[in-house]
């Protein structure tokens, strides 16, 4: 067995880490984890504050899940869903058309976030040349400014977020973009009140203007989660619904981040009664234990690609791994606790809890503002509180609370400026509290040391 030393050189050398600066990289090698706690490979314990990037929903080493990979794995590990089902991947299927809201119920399966996008984005686009009434000249999408939809080519040209996505310009394909529909940026004239309507007002000038272009609008439903967690304004999305309805666009719905409870309801559409034409799944769906991804659409869509096979109809698209049978087990346990233990029905309680813990942040004099929808929160760090101002961005002030915050045994990434505390539906009040007196106490530390620190223009 390697030493921990040798781990440590392994990792630190040989594996290449995302959205990582490797030259500053220090190692954290996680060895085990159990319920919300990580543990390195020396022992020390972390809190995963944002559910090992935003996946883990109902903690490390749940027996269930676990037993259900391990059952899974003693019959068949893999097998391929080209041409061919899975006891576990159809069963899933058929527990998504249940949970998902509508008439959704057909189930495309992907391997991750990214993938499955990809599938939506290209189940869109055949779906119009093959529908009753072909519109082959719908070939664009309609994307919002600040958009994350993942990191492939065809996922990054509909994300919006120049850090990540400018770069690979060259490389994307055109995209017709809205700005984010975010309450802090409307022009002064526009009240908080109107935002919605302001929002909605851009959108339908766009669909007026180009909609026998638009194959379909993509969005994540209510939060721009890699954006820094912009909050739409209450009633965009439905009215984004109506829109597309009236302007004869299909709406994709990226409910990776948002799906499976973490806002207070299974699927961020229910907030708004809202049902998608396409619905995407991943992270959070195998509980976060496994990889693996769907897009959930209606009847309308899939029958658009029956035939019979000389026809060319079928959906030209599949990975390997799309519905491998472990992961789908573990999901299918997931779903399974989810359901039997109310997970959803009782976030309130630690949902309540969270906004509390938000309130003290808020309170602190370097905090600009705090955001909450269900168990995912953010918390936008500020220089100087009278002004809203950003900290220079070379400080890197967000990255810093961070590290401070690993010396008090929790683990949360930032967003630039944002602190996101997301973590397990699962953590229990006292493992909040650690939470939460963590950040507190690291965003008072790293402030009070940047405060003798001359800011570099
Ligand atoms: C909203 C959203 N969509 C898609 C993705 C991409 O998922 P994956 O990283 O599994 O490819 C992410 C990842 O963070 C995401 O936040």
């Amino acid at each position: 067995m390697p030493t921990s030393d040798e781990i440590t050189h392994w990792d630190q050398h040989h594996f290449w880490h995302a959205f990582t600066q490797m030259d500053e990289y220090e190692s954290l090698v996680i060895d085990r984890a159990e319920g919300v706690w990580l543990y390195d490979i020396e022992g020390q314990r972390y809190l995963d504050g944002v559910s090992s990037m935003w996946c883990n929903l109902l903690g490390h080493g749940h027996p269930r899940i676990s037993q259900a990979i391990r059952e899974q794995l003693d019959r068949v590990a893999h097998s391929t869903s080209l041409g061919m089902g899975s006891r576990p991947a159809a069963t899933l299927a058929k527990r998504l058309a249940e949970i998902t809201p509508g008439d959704l119920q057909h189930v495309f399966f992907g391997s991750d976030g990214s993938s499955v996008t990809e599938v939506a984005l290209k189940m869109a686009f055949q779906y119009w040349l093959q529908c009753e009434e072909p519109r082959p000249q719908k070939t664009k999408y309609l994307a919002l400014g600040e958009a994350y939809h993942g990191d492939t080519l065809g996922s990054a040209s509909v994300g919006g977020i120049a850090r990540f996505h400018e770069i690979f310009e060259p490389l994307l394909f055109d995209v017709i973009r809205l700005d984010a529909p975010d309450p802090r940026s409307l022009p002064e004239d526009v009240s908080g009140s109107q935002a919605t309507d302001y929002f909605l007002g851009q959108l339908e000038a766009v669909l007026a203007e180009h909609h026998h272009q638009i194959a379909a609008f993509v969005l994540e439903p209510l939060i721009q989660a890699a954006a820094g967690m912009i909050f739409h304004p209450a009633g965009y999305l439905r009215g984004a619904r109506e829109l597309t309805k009236k302007y004869d666009v299909l709406l994709i719905t990226d409910e990776i981040v948002t799906g499976f409870g973490r806002t207070g309801r299974m699927f961020a559409c229910e907030h708004e009664e809202v049902v998608p034409d396409i619905m995407c799944l991943g992270k959070s769906i195998t509980g976060g234990y496994l990889p693996l991804s769907a897009a959930v659409t209606h009847p309308e869509i899939y029958n658009a690609f029956l035939g019979d096979a000389a026809s060319g109809r079928s959906f030209l698209h599949g990975h390997t791994y799309g519905g491998n049978q472990l992961a789908a087990a573990a999901a299918l346990a997931t779903i399974d606790l989810l359901e039997e233990d109310q997970v959803v029905q009782r976030i309130d309680e630690r949902a309540g809890q969270l906004t509390k813990w938000l309130a003290r942040l808020a309170a602190h004099r370097h905090v600009g503002e705090t955001r909450q929808r269900g168990m995912i929160a953010a918390v936008e760090l500020t220089a100087s509180p009278q002004r809203h101002e950003p900290y220079p961005t070379e400080l890197r002030v967000a990255a810093r609370i961070c590290r401070e915050a690993l010396r008090r045994e929790v683990w949360i990434r930032p967003l630039r400026d944002t602190l996101v505390i997301m973590p397990p539906l699962s953590i229990t009040a006292e493992e909040l509290d650690i939470l939460g007196e963590a950040l507190l106490d690291s965003i008072e530390t790293v402030t009070t040391e940047l405060a003798g620190t001359p800011a570099r223009s």
